[in-house]
């Protein structure tokens, strides 16, 4: 296959067509069906054109497209139909909220409801009359003024909804109330804003639980929730754990750090997300897009660019202090031919190839033993997950000041190619620092290409004796959940050579410290196929 082809996605939701996709949208289950909106840009390979691309599933994993759910054909969105969410009213119906940007280049928020309600699929949509229904208040920019959430039916009986903006010199989430979600009046002040803080794109503010998903709408006092913004200077996404107060319609941060200062959703190339509260399975899933990191030359020339993330399940951690994220369980539904290796010593040095495992469409499973003397010297720190304490920049070769690691595993290895995902302890005072990290720098022989190190702290489940981590290949697509999801990577290769059947799965031990590997297990994965409807 020609090395477009192999990059391509086969289990990760993309249009068929190929093409240019950004953001996920309008997440939201409706009569026995999840449907996923998407920014899409029909015509090339490029943003640009900017329309509302559908795909309906029953399971969050094998997908079929619609037609274009909204395009720019209005005088308040023509220059694009951006991105926005899906609220199902208390009647059982469902309104999207999208941002157009106007003839005159403003953005505004508009909405549009199903042409037939009764259609479970939602195949055609129709714009309000009163559209557009907020346009930017005073102090706002025209273009910093976008990307409104799905709403919730607040104490009062009115609806809440946040837009993303920047305010004087400061990201903020902008509060919009309504009382039959036509009329949309600003709250007396934002819900919340970060001084020096950019434009916050996407945000997005839910209540979590520990293993439960919460739906939106009026929780005890004192409920965690999760404010997350997009940071376009970086393109990443940003949270914080706060309160909500429904009374004042505020926002408090409960840590040191606030959303643009602290953690991320992922340490790697994964933005824009949006989460939606499943109705059938009482969790909150979390889409998000994943964009390409090589150049737009390359993307042109495959026809393609961009792929969904595998849904994740967004939890509260056991003990509160911060998220966990976890592909959702139907992902497992792919798997097959597993091959398991069990307890063996990675002496320093050590690569060893996980036998029976092979290609570029895998889901890993591997957890580690570390060395008995740094069990003792490493705690697990309270503050690790809200330090930056990114990955050393040597990446995955070893060399450095580290108490344990780098150890991991190398994916779509051949050649001088290799992506590795691997773990790092870092001393720390007499404490250690756990990190999770996905080294680029020999993803790829290509010129083109990222060759960074990605990653963070991982917060340590259990008594920190053990590290485990799941890594899912989906061709060029990486995505890393360590410690049960406490801190996620997903980043891009695209090698050259360690492609399709040539690419392989080595175990290694750069560190100094021996490591056993207690278990490690597998699975190829199915492909999915995604046709129209
Ligand atoms: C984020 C974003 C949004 C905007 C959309 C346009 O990636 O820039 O702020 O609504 O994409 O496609």
């Amino acid at each position: 296959p020609s090395l477009a082809a192999s990059y391509r996605s086969a289990f990760h939701f993309q249009p068929p067509d190929g093409h240019w996709m950004n953001d996920p949208n309008g997440p939201v289950f409706y009569k026995g069906y999840y449907h996923l909106f998407f920014q899409y840009n029909g015509l090339a390979a490029v943003w640009g054109n900017i329309t509302w691309g559908h795909a309906v599933s029953s399971d969050l994993i094998h997908w079929n497209t619609g037609p274009i759910a909204l395009a720019p054909d209005e005088w308040y969105d023509r220059q694009g139909v951006w991105s926005g969410s899906a609220t199902v009213l208390q009647d059982g119906s469902v309104v999207l909220v999208y941002t157009g940007l106007t003839n005159q280049s403003v953005q505004v928020q508009n909405l549009a409801t199903p042409v037939d309600a009764a259609d479970p699929l939602l195949r055609q949509w129709k714009k309000s009359p009163q559209n557009p229904v907020i346009s930017p208040p005073p102090g706002v920019n025209n273009l910093d003024f976008r990307d409104p959430t799905t709403a919730w039916l607040a104490g009062d009986g009115r609806w809440r909804m946040l837009v993303g903006a920047r305010l004087a010199g400061s990201g903020a989430a902008l509060m919009y109330s309504s009382p039959d979600f036509r009329t949309w009046t600003p709250t007396s002040a934002p819900l919340h804003a970060v001084p020096g803080s950019p434009m916050w794109e996407c945000p997005d503010l839910f209540p979590v639980a520990h293993n439960a998903g919460l739906p939106l709408g009026v929780h005890p006092a004192g409920t965690p929730y999760v404010l997350k913004a997009s940071i376009d200077h970086t393109l990443t996404d940003s949270y914080a754990l706060g309160s909500y107060d429904a009374a004042t319609d505020t926002w408090a941060p409960r840590g040191p750090d606030d959303v643009s200062q602290g953690r991320l959703l992922d340490y790697g190339k994964y933005y824009a997300s949006k989460s939606f509260y499943d109705p059938v399975k009482g969790r909150r899933v979390l889409f998000g897009w994943i964009y390409e990191t090589d150049s737009q030359q390359s993307n042109i020339r495959r026809g393609w660019a961009s792929v969904q993330a595998l849904p994740r399940a967004v939890e509260l951690a056991a003990d509160g202090a911060d998220i966990v994220q976890w592909p959702v369980a139907e992902v497992d539904a792919l798997r097959k031919h597993a091959a398991t290796l069990r307890n063996v010593t990675l002496p320093p040095g050590a690569r060893l190839e996980l036998p029976g495992v092979a290609g570029c469409q895998l889901d890993l499973e591997l957890a580690f033993t570390l060395p008995p003397q740094d069990e003792a010297a490493a705690p697990p720190p309270a503050s690790a997950a809200s330090e930056p304490s990114r990955c050393s920049p040597e990446g995955s070769a070893g060399g450095g000041a580290l108490a344990v690691g780098p150890f991991g595993v190398a994916v779509l290895a051949a050649g001088a190619e290799r992506t590795a995902a691997y773990f790092e302890l870092a001393r720390n005072g007499t404490a250690a620092v756990a990190r999770v990290c996905t080294d680029l720098r020999a993803a790829s022989l290509a010129p083109d290409t990222d060759r960074g190190v990605y990653g963070s702290a991982v917060r340590r489940e259990g008594d920190g004796a053990t590290l485990s981590m799941r890594v899912i290949v989906d061709h060029s697509v990486v995505e890393v959940f360590a410690e049960k999801g406490h801190t996620v990577v997903t980043t891009r290769s695209y090698p050259l050579g360690a492609m399709d059947q040539e690419a392989r799965v080595f175990l290694f031990n750069n560190g100094s410290n021996s490591v056993v590997l207690q278990q490690a297990t597998a699975w190829s994965m199915n492909s999915i196929s995604i046709s129209s409807i």
